[in-house]
């Protein structure tokens, strides 16, 4: 039986499948309606908030929840299934004095007197956007912190990292990884200049090149893109300006005056390096991938009209859809200097993914999520976009039922892009049944080829991930 979701909550982030579970579980051999395939060996890992103590249910923001990771293993047809938080410095104190510490994003202002003991980090990472899988290692990420080691299958937190005292900046929750050369770029932003700093990780796991990027004016960078030459920074016009918070307004916000431009640099270029295109302002939360072709710097992401990063969307209400992502495309002519955009797709999405062995190189296909059209952070279905036929191929969970970022997990032996299956949990808000679905990726529309039913409650979240192998 699930977990029964935890009591009705005012706030959005705390209620119904969004609210967090608090126990660490493991389950074996969980029920499955169809068939898991024999050709699938890996953990499925999904990470998000889950919040163990609040300092105010009214102002809990969604980003201040405690990472916990939820972990499905396949192996010869076989799930088993294990959740733990990430043993942070920061929920490790939380958890000995049995009560908050830290009071969220939405309560710095608040009067109440801190209870961070001395010596202890002024903020938490919290290690609950995101993974990568880099160097036979598992991080955990959050973007103004440092990324957190996470042990292969026990889930165990080994601890945060600064790569042997190498990483001088804010680890993005979205490094990218060329499986070619096994090279990790990543990047921090930062209310301080430099408002952008930017690291390359080579194979090894040794961090050798870092550069700071000068923009003009700190701005929200959740993602980047990477191409097996270039790397690519968006300065998008949602604007960090303390100033117009003390007067009043949100510290964080869509300035569409504040333009658009997207830098290309050569990798282990410098600042100077940086070449800036202008292009239509706009909001990109995430990238899918980008590559090179020919002359062109190719770059595909979900791209919405506009952001309500601090409102979360809540109170959008018809404006919703504006908030709300489409794939879109933009080509860079580095020789002419042109820039050619435009949507690939009607669907709104997010969580755009791509196969991860071809990450920085030239995709076909793009995954995403599909968003539903009145309520915030809510997934109906997934899609698979085809660039070269320009066409979606797409999955709905049906009425009250919402998934969650879907991870494509190459078939053992695959030799095609689209060759694996697409990995995502799935909550029933009419029985309150946790699943985990897995669709053939070559027939998105057909649904699941197998169903497992969740022993305990999934709560909503953020990224997901796959790791390859016994
Ligand atoms: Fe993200």
């Amino acid at each position: 039986m699930a977990e029964a979701t935890q009591s009705k909550s005012v706030n959005f982030f705390l209620d119904g499948n969004f609210a967090p579970v608090s126990v660490e579980r493991d389950a074996n051999d969980l029920p499955v309606n169809g068939q898991i395939p024999a050709d699938l060996a890996g953990h499925f890992l999904r990470i998000g908030p889950n919040p163990a103590h609040i300092f105010s249910e009214a102002a809990y923001h969604t980003f201040d929840g405690d990472g916990m990771v939820h972990a499905i293993r396949f192996a010869n047809g076989q799930t088993s299934y294990r959740n733990r938080f990430v043993q942070t410095e920061g929920f490790k104190l939380e958890q000995e004095r049995g009560d908050w510490v830290y009071k969220g994003m939405n309560s710095m202002m608040d009067p109440t007197p801190s209870r961070v003991p001395e010596g202890a980090s002024s903020s938490k990472n919290l290690a609950n956007t995101a993974f990568a899988y880099h160097n036979n290692t598992l991080y955990a990420l959050h973007e103004p912190s440092q990324p957190t080691i996470i042990s292969l299958p026990d889930l165990e937190t080994v601890g945060a990292t600064d790569f042997r005292g190498k990483l001088k900046h804010p680890f993005t929750a979205h490094p990218k990884i060329d499986q070619k050369t096994g090279e990790m770029m990543t990047f921090g932003y930062a209310f301080q200049a430099p408002y952008v700093s930017y690291s390359v990780i080579n194979a090894d796991g040794d961090l050798v090149h870092t550069t700071p990027i000068t923009i003009p004016k700190p701005v929200f960078m959740h993602d980047f893109a990477a191409t097996s030459k270039y790397s690519l920074f968006l300065d998008f016009p949602i604007t960090l300006d303390i100033e117009r918070a003390i007067a009043g307004g949100p510290p964080i916000d869509f300035e569409e005056a504040h333009g658009a431009r997207i830098g290309v640099m050569p990798r282990y270029g410098t600042d100077a390096d940086v070449r800036w295109f202008d292009v239509k302002p706009g909001v990109v939360v995430h990238t899918a991938n980008a590559w090179d072709e020919g002359d062109e710097v190719v770059l595909q992401a979900s791209r919405s009209k506009t952001a309500d990063i601090i409102g979360a969307g809540l109170n959008a209400g018809d404006k919703l859809p504006d908030t709300q992502g489409q794939l879109y495309e933009w080509r860079i002519n580095l020789v002419t200097g042109e820039v050619a955009e435009r949507a690939l797709s009607d669907l709104r999405c997010d969580f755009t993914r791509v196969n991860d062995l071809y990450a920085c190189h030239k995709t076909r296909y793009v995954y995403g999520g599909i968003f539903n059209p009145s309520r915030p952070f809510t997934f109906d279905g997934v899609m698979k976009h085809d660039s070269d036929q320009g066409c979606d191929d797409t999955y709905y969970y049906g009425s009250r039922r919402h998934g969650g970022e879907a991870v494509f997990a190459p078939r053992i032996g695959a030799t095609a892009e689209d060759d694996g299956y697409l990995i995502t949990f799935v909550h029933d808000e009419n029985t309150d049944q946790s699943e985990c679905i897995v669709i053939d990726a070559q027939n998105v529309s057909d649904g699941p080829v197998a169903t497992i039913l969740m022993p305990y409650r999934v709560p909503y979240g953020f990224h997901a991930g796959w790791v390859a192998g016994g």
